[in-house]
């Protein structure tokens, strides 16, 4: 029997109490975080085994979540497939080399992850050590279409536009990028357990841009195959996406263990979409820890109350949190989450 809650709730074991963590749980509202971010750039960071461990063991000292993240980025495989990215200071990941031809896509490479990306995975293996048996180590990556729309528009969209017409104007191209990608996204997943990750979050994070239509000729065979391929190895994974209400029954067919849900769905409506046997992880909305506490509290149990004591249910935020979160009210909602499912 595993001694981690966060592990059990993934296979929608009973657990002593709900398992909490945060997406995005290192960063920059944290004073440890910004301490040492003063003095590194971002990819100097992710790239240096210590750095990184560290920084991923801050939020698990800090708050008492019930599980570890690596710190890395969704967008560092593309490196190693061609693809020339920096992280601009104040503006986000600027790709300099987007993709606009099948020409373009002929040359990028697929990665090999020990070869390429042995940072991650020498982080992974620093940091398992550190962490007790009751704390969970989570690698991940970025899922193919959301990986395609950075490399396509070059940056941080709005509308998605570019992707969608590489979509819909060169379908065969399509195919293959997302093809090389699941190929990257499966091996270095794989990589990741092999290196101490006890679960895996694949982050689809701008795929609700797509009507069901679309996910389901366009991404659906390609996320399907990365999941079947960790379900082979018995590797617990994660499913994560925002904007996906009416995807939801599709992604839960493309697969994952545990799949996440963002504040614009409640969690018994997701339920009833994608069936009671999904382990659900979710859903506040990282904004709500903007609000005063009582207004926090309010809307976790609100969360709570939907489970109404479902097993498989794993706590964390809609998406990501923000950088003006003060840290002590993530901490009270990690002691509330817990104290309050306590079984
Ligand atoms: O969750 C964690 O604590 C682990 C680390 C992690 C980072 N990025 C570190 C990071 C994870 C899981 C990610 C995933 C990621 N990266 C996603 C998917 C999740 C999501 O938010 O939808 C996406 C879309 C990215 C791409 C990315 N990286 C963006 C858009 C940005 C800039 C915006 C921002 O939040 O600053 C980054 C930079 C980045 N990646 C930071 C961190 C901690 C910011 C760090 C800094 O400037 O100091």
């Amino acid at each position: 029997m595993s001694t981690s809650r966060f592990l059990r709730a993934c296979r929608s074991e009973p657990v002593d109490c709900t398992p909490v963590w945060f997406m995005r749980q290192a960063g920059r509202y944290m004073k440890e975080y910004r301490h040492i971010r003063e003095r590194h750039g971002l990819l100097h960071m992710f790239k240096t085994p210590s750095i990184a461990a560290e920084v991923t063991l801050q939020p698990v000292r800090a708050l008492g979540v019930d599980a570890a993240i690596v710190f890395a980025d969704i967008l560092l495989p593309l490196e190693a497939m061609g693809i020339q990215l920096e992280f601009a200071p104040g503006e986000g990941p600027v790709i300099h080399n987007p993709l606009r031809t099948g020409a373009d896509v002929d040359a990028l490479r697929v990665p090999d992850p020990d070869a390429d990306l042995g940072f991650v995975m020498e982080t992974l293996r620093l940091v398992r050590p550190q962490l007790d048996a009751a704390t969970a180590l989570i690698g991940f990556a970025g899922a193919p279409f959301t990986l395609a729309s950075y490399m396509i528009e070059g940056g941080a969209s709005q509308s998605y536009l570019k992707t969608k017409s590489f979509m819909y104007g060169d379908p065969a191209a399509w195919e293959l990028l997302m093809s090389k990608l699941a190929d990257m996204v499966t091996a270095y997943l794989l990589a990741q357990a092999a290196a101490g990750a006890q679960a895996v979050q694949l982050f689809d994070s701008w795929v609700g841009c797509l009507g069901p239509a679309d996910y389901r000729a366009y991404v659906l065979p390609h996320t399907r195959r990365i999941f079947e391929a960790l379900a082979a190895r018995r590797v617990l994974s994660i499913h994560f996406g925002t904007a996906t209400g009416d995807l939801l029954p599709l992604m839960r067919q493309a697969g994952g263990d545990v799949l996440g849900i963002d504040w614009r769905t409640p969690l018994d409506v997701a339920w009833r979409r994608v069936g009671p046997e999904a382990a659900l992880q979710g859903n506040l909305d990282p904004a709500t820890l903007l609000a005063p506490r009582e207004i926090i509290e309010d809307r976790a149990r609100d969360i709570l109350e939907r489970v109404a004591g479902r097993e498989g249910h794993i706590f964390n935020l809609g998406h990501g949190i923000l950088p003006p979160t003060p840290v002590e009210s993530v901490k009270a909602l990690v002691e509330f989450v817990h104290n309050y499912s306590a079984r």
